[in-house]
């Protein structure tokens, strides 16, 4: 008599045969879910300033630092510098900017060096997305570091003057976003946008709350994926792996 297990006896005298067959499987789904990518990224000044910056899903824009002396941390952006960039996605989606790294020369309302966020495609006072309606300055940001657009196009200029620019520079990560109800990337848990699947555990935080960096990205990475159906059919297959060894171990045994 054999001794019958959860996945049914004629099943586990099979399974051997579809062994590799479902390995392979499960190494597909843990290579489909695997880790973000970095932002594409642009320098500031760079080959792309006073270029359309178009239908990328993330970008990450850097002031362009040299070193100054032996000190890693001793750095300057350039002089006399003037670069526009826009930055495009879909129509429809909207972007979300976030300063990651802060550090402009200070001024009177930022006039000697500067960082000017415009919502929209085109370099305009009124659409400024700071509140204070001018550039951003200073070693320090007020909270939030973060703007919104209003439509799908955001444009970033960097000017700097010919004295003192021995500072840190920026880091601004620009992550575009759906509203709509059917996402197929990343969820932001606090506010619900829609970011592309590849902003989410790739060390850069691109939602509001932080969601899309959670502390268990080495696990998400390695293809566990908690609030995903994908999840449940590796947990699957394993266990039934498990009781598939348990079995061909085992053999068949007189039940006394
Ligand atoms: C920056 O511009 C000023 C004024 O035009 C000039 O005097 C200075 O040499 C320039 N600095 C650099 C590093 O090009
Ligand atoms: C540059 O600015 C920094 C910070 O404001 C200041 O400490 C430093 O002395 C300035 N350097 C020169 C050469 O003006």
């Amino acid at each position: 008599m054999e001794t019958t297990l959860c996945c049914g006896g004629s099943l586990m005298s099979s399974i051997s045969r579809w062994s590799s067959a479902i390995s392979f499987l499960i190494l597909i789904v843990l290579t489909a879910v695997g880790e973000g990518t970095s932002p594409k990224q642009f320098t500031m000044p760079g080959e792309t300033c006073g270029y359309i910056v178009d239908n990328g899903d993330q970008f990450k824009v850097v002031s362009q630092q040299i070193q100054l002396g032996d000190e890693p941390e001793q750095t300057s952006y350039l002089a006399n510098v003037s670069c526009t960039i826009t930055f495009r996605t879909q129509r429809g989606k909207r972007n979300f900017l976030r300063l990651s790294s802060f550090e402009v020369e200070t001024s009177r309302f930022c006039s000697r060096d500067g960082l000017y966020l415009y919502d929209g495609g085109r370099e305009a006072t009124d659409k400024l997305l700071s509140a204070n309606k001018h550039a951003l300055c200073g070693t320090t940001l007020s909270l939030p570091n973060y703007f919104v657009s209003t439509g799908h196009e955001v444009t970033l200029k960097f000017v700097t003057d010919g004295s003192n620019n021995s500072f840190r520079g920026f880091t601004v990560l620009i992550t575009p976003f759906a509203e709509n109800e059917d996402c197929d990337g990343f969820i932001c848990h606090m506010t619900k946008r829609c970011i592309t699947k590849e902003a989410s555990c790739n060390k850069e935080y691109q939602c509001e709350d932080g969601s899309d960096e959670p502390p268990n990205c080495h696990l998400r990475n390695a293809g566990f994926r908690p609030s995903s159906t994908w999840c449940s059919w590796p947990l699957l297959l394993s266990s039934c792996f498990m009781v598939a060894c348990q079995w061909m171990l085992t053999g068949t045994r007189p039940i006394p």
